[in-house]
């Protein structure tokens, strides 16, 4: 990357490393992550975030290095079924793996900036289990499931700045250790923590649709019917259904994102356009009304279209007096899109309507513009306004397509009439809102 390259990174992903600094990001390493050659990469950027202030549980599986050292075991479904002798088996690759993981966080990370990070890493007994029982028949023996989590002791640890590190196991009142499946403890720790992520990877990061597309964004309703119709392997099904849990146990996102691709987390948690599916609560929660903290995410958005010419610059200080009058679109806590409204006489001037580049047409209905819109005008209408117009260079089809129509000048209020740019030539277009119960 050139300098000004870099530059420009660096100062698109500033927004982000704030919007994450003392956020709590629950983590699932499959074991064919941890064996995979780019597992020092994932270490590394995981050592990044806790240096940036996010606080990191992580959790390991194991199941290629089950499989190898247990090739007989039994299965019920995608399950394994624990007997005593594999438990014995099942904690020593636990213990290898949590070592490796350990180790990997204690390399002082020399060939990086982060080389005097100090990383400390804890682990403990923060799961109450019980067991799954008998299903179908079928006794789980020391196979088990999340009864509760400790989410309190390991709050503390974070609060000292200890990156957690979880094997699946759980552990009965009675002192009997069960071993559990990664994918849903991963799930019930970021809800119990109430944590503002769960990440999980596979090797290509992305959920796909029917048509074997990836999709960058889907809420519950959206994968669950993906899921009935495309009929992933029961293992990459479990893992869905996990993130599917923990989403509707209140993890506002829940990213998946490839072990395979160098660099592949950082780009899904500091770049707009991101790389992996983020399944998310709801498309349509983002949109609200504006505070002053948001001044400087609207300036990020509108500042390229500024400088572009599509829309006219606005004085930063007046931005910050008339930040009221703006709508934003949130996305993962950044700026994604915002419009103004600005009541004229008995109509509004809708104005700076503008969604970040990389949010644009992103395919997802509604679209971020579309519901700034809807936004605006329910403001409009509880504000007792009939009229809006909007005066634009570039983008009269967009809103012509919204129920825009073409005017005239002399149709705008006389004070905004004043205001018209003759050499801008701008398009005016209006539209009538009807009253909700008209
Ligand atoms: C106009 C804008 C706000 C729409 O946001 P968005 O989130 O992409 O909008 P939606 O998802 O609701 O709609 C996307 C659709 O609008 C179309 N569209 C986007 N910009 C358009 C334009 N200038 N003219 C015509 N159609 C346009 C897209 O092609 C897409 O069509 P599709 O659904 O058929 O693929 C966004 O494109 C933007 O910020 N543009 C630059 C700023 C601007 O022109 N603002 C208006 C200033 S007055």
């Amino acid at each position: 990357m050139d300098t000004s390259g870099y530059a420009r990174w660096f100062r698109a992903s500033t927004p982000y490393i704030s919007a994450h600094r003392n956020r709590t990001f629950v983590v699932l390493l499959g074991g064919e992550a941890i064996t995979h050659a780019n597992l020092a990469n994932i270490v590394h950027d995981l050592a990044l975030l806790h240096v940036l202030g996010v606080r990191l549980v992580l959790i390991h599986g194991a199941r290629p290095q089950i499989d190898e050292a247990l090739p007989d075991s039994r299965f019920h479904g995608a399950r394994r079924i624990t007997d005593r002798d594999s438990m014995d088996t099942l904690l020593g690759v636990y213990g290898r793996i949590r070592a490796t993981l350990e180790a990997q966080f204690s390399t002082g990370l020399p060939t990086s900036p982060l080389r005097n990070a100090e990383i400390s890493t804890v682990t403990g007994n923060f799961t109450v289990a019980r067991p799954i029982g008998v299903l179908d028949g079928v006794d789980h023996l020391f196979t088990g499931q999340v009864r509760r989590v400790h989410a309190e002791r390991i709050r503390s640890l974070l609060d000292a700045r200890s990156l957690v590190i979880l094997s699946p196991l759980g552990y009965s009142p009675s002192g009997q250790v069960f071993n559990l499946a990664a994918d849903e403890l991963a799930a019930e720790v970021a809800i119990a923590l109430a944590a503002d992520k769960l990440i999980m990877f596979d090797a290509d990061g992305y959920v796909k649709d029917e048509a074997g597309r990836n999709r960058p964004e889907l809420v519950p309703a959206e994968l669950e019917t993906l899921l009935d119709r495309t009929a992933p392997e029961p293992y990459v099904a479990n893992q869905l259904r996990a993130m599917l849990r923990a989403c509707r146990g209140g993890v506002p996102r829940c990213h998946l994102v490839s072990y395979a691709e160098d660099g592949a987390l950082l780009q899904e948690l500091f770049t707009a356009r991101g790389h992996g599916t983020e399944l998310l609560e709801q498309h349509a929660d983002a949109v609200r009304p504006a505070r002053p903290e948001d001044v400087a995410g609207i300036v990020e958005v509108i500042r390229p279209l500024e400088e572009a010419g599509v829309l006219v610059r606005r004085d930063r200080d007046r931005l910050e007096l008339e930040v009221g009058n703006f709508h934003v679109a949130m996305l993962d806590g950044i700026v994604v899109g915002c419009c103004a409204l600005y009541p004229v006489e008995d109509a509004a001037e809708l104005a700076c309507v503008a969604v970040h580049q990389a949010y644009r047409g992103s395919g997802v209905k509604p679209g971020i513009g579309e519901r700034l819109l809807a936004a605006a005008e329910t403001a409009a209408r509880a504000a007792g306004i009939r009229t809006l117009f909007v005066l634009t260079t570039q983008t009269r089809d967009w809103f012509a397509e919204h129920g825009f129509e073409d005017a005239a000048i002399d149709a705008l209020p006389a004070p905004r009439q004043a205001l018209y740019n003759y050499q801008r030539n701008s398009k005016v277009m209006i539209k009538h809102l009807e009253s909700e119960d008209e």
